[in-house]
């Protein structure tokens, strides 16, 4: 799908986050742990308010640990918890339940005193398109949709999810748009595959990518397409996109560099996550 930020669609979308929002305790706000800041739309924040939520940082096989780690105790230190997961193989889901009875704990307690024991804990799923809200889904749940209650107030359909005894995921509808109006986004988000390509042109996108690869991650670039101890400092993308063609032996006839297929090949590689488990944007601070 074609993503662009109109007003519309924000406004959509908080209707129907807001009209969720009663239906749960709390929210579970999935990001990409390659791009903690470009994969979380702030209109969330604003919409979601006093309700208890964590953050979960998917995709982390392919992200830097060390940079996973930092961010987990970034959002720790503002008193947010966060879980950094991978829906591909399953790591890391096991923390997602107890973080999430830990940011309800004075709800469960007051459940308690109140009698209410078999309290279901209702937690609404959100995020941006491509950022695993399905993989996460219907790893925790096994396509087992939630049992139909009857409680006004509740709307049950089949977005419910039961994950387990009393622990039900609500999958939100409708689209949380990312905020594609800072130019780093936008780019974070094509680097990544969560927009289209179309956002950009193809050879700038990647001539981009390389020059913030090599900034982060040299010895990664240096490894992956074999430029011995090239140093980067001073090269411009292009640049540097012609060095990895030339390696890979990428020519049209006449011997010129073919920057296009080059283009292709480096950013199916980086999404791959070939060139090594890289983290974009850093805690604290954006690249
Ligand atoms: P969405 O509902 O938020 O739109 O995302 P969805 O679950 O469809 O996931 C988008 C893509 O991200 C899928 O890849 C999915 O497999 C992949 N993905 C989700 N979680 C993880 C993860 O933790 N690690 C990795 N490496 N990938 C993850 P796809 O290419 O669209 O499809 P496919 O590869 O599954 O065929």
């Amino acid at each position: 799908q074609s993503i662009q930020w109109f007003p519309g669609h924000m406004a959509r979308a908080k209707k129907q986050i807001e009209k969720s929002l009663k239906q749960v305790d709390a929210v579970a706000e999935i990001a990409d742990a390659r791009i903690p800041v470009s994969s979380r739309n702030p209109i969330l924040e604003h919409i979601i308010q006093g309700k208890p939520r964590i953050i979960l940082l998917n995709k982390r096989d392919m992200a830097d640990p060390t940079a996973t780690k930092q961010w987990v105790s970034f959002y720790q230190q503002k008193n947010i918890e966060a879980v950094d997961i991978d829906c591909k193989s399953g790591k890391g889901l096991g923390a997602f339940q107890p973080a999430v009875r830990k940011v309800l704990a004075p709800q469960i307690a007051s459940w308690k005193q109140k009698g209410m024991t078999g309290r279901t804990i209702r937690v609404m799923v959100i995020g941006i398109p491509n950022v695993g809200k399905s993989s996460f889904i219907n790893r925790l749940s096994h396509g087992s949709h939630a049992a139909v209650e009857n409680r006004p107030g509740v709307t049950r359909s089949n977005q419910w999810f039961s994950i387990g005894k009393g622990f039900d995921l609500l999958d939100t509808p409708g689209v949380l748009w990312p905020k594609i109006e800072d130019k780093m986004v936008g780019e974070h988000l094509a680097f990544t595959g969560a927009v289209k390509d179309d956002i950009l042109d193809l050879e700038d996108l990647a001539s981009r990518l390389l020059e913030l690869l090599c900034r982060l991650y040299p010895n990664a670039v240096r490894s992956r397409y074999k430029l011995g101890e090239t140093d980067f400092s001073g090269m411009e993308g292009w640049q540097i996109l012609q060095l990895v063609g030339k390696k890979r032996g990428m020519l049209v006839s006449g011997g010129e560099i073919d920057t296009e297929r080059t283009s292709k090949m480096l950013l199916d590689e980086f999404r791959a996550g070939k060139i090594g488990r890289i983290t974009l944007e850093q805690a604290g601070g954006v690249q």
